[in-house]
């Protein structure tokens, strides 16, 4: 390395340090220890190129998170920028409360041809906690309203992830520190999750026990993300459905995660046959750009909540930035690219090709499986007994070589953008190959 070369090593150094304290000395981050944030030499993003972000000092990295899961075209797309400039122009924000506003109308009635929710209408909030938290509390009612009061319990899955609200986090199974809250959560009913192979059978069971207490059914089709990519197939999500629906349990598809063509198809319920009660939409669905989720409702859902003006039977609930146009009119546009671009098939081939180059990592020994669905994949490392922490480990290593990874524990979740091309699969694959072998030398060194 030259003398300018290391100077302006040294300089980048200097300014990633400067955010960084910056950085500390102001911003709260999620899931991050933040008396020891700065010392993590974290990337400070300054901007996005395509499937790359690029940290202040200039260097570059490709997200192979998508930022987590929810970058689809790449960053910054000029198409999907101007229709975003287009709306800015327009309105961003006005309220849906009461009111309604061209650009909500326009995505709901995109999203109505593509959702595999039958005759769907669309109650829009920002994050996919909130979607959850609104079909929780829709099933609820829905059942209110039909003077049925009995049914307050929920069937959800062992190891599922919904988000971090309350009622999002009573669903889910806790881990990831969050034990600490269990006095908050509503207890839920709890069948195995897809790390078990018979868990169809124990939810049928357990249908078969407590189906006329349930006001829903909670599941993520196809794949338990946050548990570490956890994946079971079309056929088992199709009869765990089956059952709850035959039971006349409302069933709830969270395709937060799923959604958006990350398994394959556009929605994992799509793939598995499976035409939800109520269905969460969130992460993807407006490429990333800007935070907004969904809950579809099912007509059968939805006409529960008709009634008379100001009566019981409305749904009180709504989020001041509910349909938000700015957010809906990027969500439109990146469906039309989706389609244009031919993404969902691309990706389907792009996710065969990440099998394909993961299969040297999956044969290391410092590795116990890989798990993937479409483009969701972890990468279980096995570490030693007495090693620690491999999972960071792994992913600062792939970092410091140039791709963003950040692991679940010990699993490296690798989830790139649905634009993702063969190179970067290679490179992705490459680095993380590296990766696990530098971190498991050091380990055997020590
Ligand atoms: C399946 C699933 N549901 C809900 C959520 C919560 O979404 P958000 O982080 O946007 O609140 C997540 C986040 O990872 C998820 O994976």
């Amino acid at each position: 390395m030259s003398g300018s070369e290391q100077a302006t090593d040294q300089n980048q150094h200097e300014i990633a340090a400067e955010w960084a304290r910056r950085d500390a000395a102001v911003v709260w981050h999620g899931f991050t220890q933040m008396s020891v944030y700065e010392d993590s030499t974290p990337v400070i993003v300054e901007r996005g190129e395509g499937n790359y972000l690029y940290d202040t000092g200039g260097r570059r990295y490709l997200d192979a998170i998508s930022s987590l899961w929810v970058i689809t075209l790449g960053h910054a797309d000029p198409d999907l920028n101007r229709a975003a400039r287009e709306q800015l122009d327009r309105i961003s924000h006005s309220t849906l409360l009461g009111n309604g506003n061209t650009a909500a109308i326009s995505l709901a009635e995109t999203l109505r041809e593509v959702v595999p929710v039958t005759d769907p209408h669309f109650l829009f909030a920002s994050d996919g906690a909130a979607a959850v938290e609104q079909a929780i509390k829709i099933a609820f009612q829905y059942w209110h309203n039909q003077g049925v009061t009995n049914r307050t319990a929920y069937l959800a899955l062992g190891q599922a992830y919904h988000g971090d609200s309350v009622g999002s986090l009573s669903v889910g199974d806790g881990g990831f520190g969050t034990d600490l809250f269990d006095p908050l959560r509503f207890s839920v009913i709890r069948t195995p999750g897809y790390d078990d192979p018979d868990w169809v059978a124990k939810a049928v069971a357990t249908l078969d026990e407590h189906h006329d207490r349930l006001a829903a059914a909670v599941i993520e089709p196809l794949v338990q993300g946050a548990a570490g990519m956890l994946v079971t197939n079309p056929d088992q999500v199709a009869a765990f459905a089956d059952a709850v629906q035959a039971r006349g349990v409302p069933l709830i598809c969270d395709e937060v995660a799923t959604g958006f063509g990350r398994t394959g198809a556009l929605f994992a319920s799509e793939l598995c046959g499976v035409r939800p009660d109520l269905m969460c939409l969130g992460k993807g669905i407006t490429g990333g750009y800007v935070p907004l989720s969904a809950t579809v409702a099912s007509s059968g859902v939805y006409e529960a909540f008709l009634g008379e003006d100001l009566g019981p039977r409305t749904f009180y609930h709504g989020h001041s930035y509910s349909g938000n146009a700015l957010a809906c009119a990027v969500a439109t546009r990146h469906l039309e690219l989706i389609f244009e671009r031919g993404l969902i098939d691309h990706a389907a081939a792009a996710a065969e090709r990440l099998g394909a180059a993961l299969t040297p990592v999956a044969a290391l020994p410092a590795v116990r499986e890989v798990r993937r669905r479409g483009l969701m994949t972890g990468v279980e490392l096995g570490p030693p007994a007495g090693a620690s922490r491999w999972g960071r480990r792994v992913c600062a290593a792939a970092v410091s070589a140039g791709v963003l990874l950040r692991p679940l524990g010990d699993v490296v979740v690798v989830m790139p953008p649905l634009s993702i091309t063969d190179a970067e699969i290679d490179t992705i694959a490459e680095t993380l190959l590296s990766a696990i072998e530098e971190v498991a030398a050091e380990d055997t060194l020590t």
